[in-house]
């Protein structure tokens, strides 16, 4: 049998991020916000670097919960998850604060694995927001939640600080 055959599907491990890898987690919101600078007004500061400067809130405050995506045991992505919508302003609301998976691993199906793992740990309802510029994203995330709800979940088209966004909501039940 050849090699490659032989090999098990990956493990995609999608673990909550402590205070000591907040570098870690900057560290991938830096490729992340490059890939973003692409399409969206994006500038680096003085030191060379975008920054995110509300990373350190992710584990003072309650509502925020930071991820670490891995593919077997190496680094493969992030995740923030956070309380409270962009959009209505309905505090219940889980909203999809960042979501990325490095180049090298993307196409794999670790971006739709980890949604679903994400979505499963905070049962209720769901924002997911995407700028209409980022159609690679767009398609992956109708994909991604119409797999997990079910059915076909549209987005609709909002404006959020004159830029025009689209959002999915749905409902995640939680853990089978
Ligand atoms: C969007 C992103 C998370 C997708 O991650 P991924 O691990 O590659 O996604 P998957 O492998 O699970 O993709 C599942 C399906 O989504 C769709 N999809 C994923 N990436 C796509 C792309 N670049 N263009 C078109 N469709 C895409 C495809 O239907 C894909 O299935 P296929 O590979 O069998 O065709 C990743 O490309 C990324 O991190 N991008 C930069 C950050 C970003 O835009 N984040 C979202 C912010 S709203």
């Amino acid at each position: 049998m050849a090699e490659h055959a032989k090999r098990s599907p990956a493990v995609i491990e999608v673990s909550p991020a402590s205070s000591d890898q907040e570098s870690i987690l900057a560290n991938l919101l830096e490729l992340y916000a490059h890939d973003f600078s692409e399409f969206h007004d994006l500038e680096l500061g003085a030191d060379g670097r975008f920054g995110y400067k509300h990373l350190p809130l992710y584990w003072r405050e309650p509502n925020r919960h930071p991820f670490l995506v891995r593919m077997d045991g190496k680094l493969a992505g992030l995740v923030l998850v956070k309380r409270g919508s962009e959009i209505s302003g309905n505090e219940t609301v889980w909203d999809m604060a960042e979501f990325f998976v490095v180049r090298g691993y993307r196409r794999r199906g670790i971006g739709t694995k980890t949604a679903h793992e994400v979505w499963r740990r905070f049962p209720g309802l769901w924002e997911v927001r995407v700028m209409e510029s980022n159609d690679s994203a767009h398609q992956f995330w109708a994909r991604a939640i119409s797999a997990f709800a079910g059915e076909t979940i549209h987005s609709v088209c909002v404006e959020k600080r004159g830029e025009p966004w689209r959002v999915f909501s749905f409902e995640s039940k939680g853990m089978p």
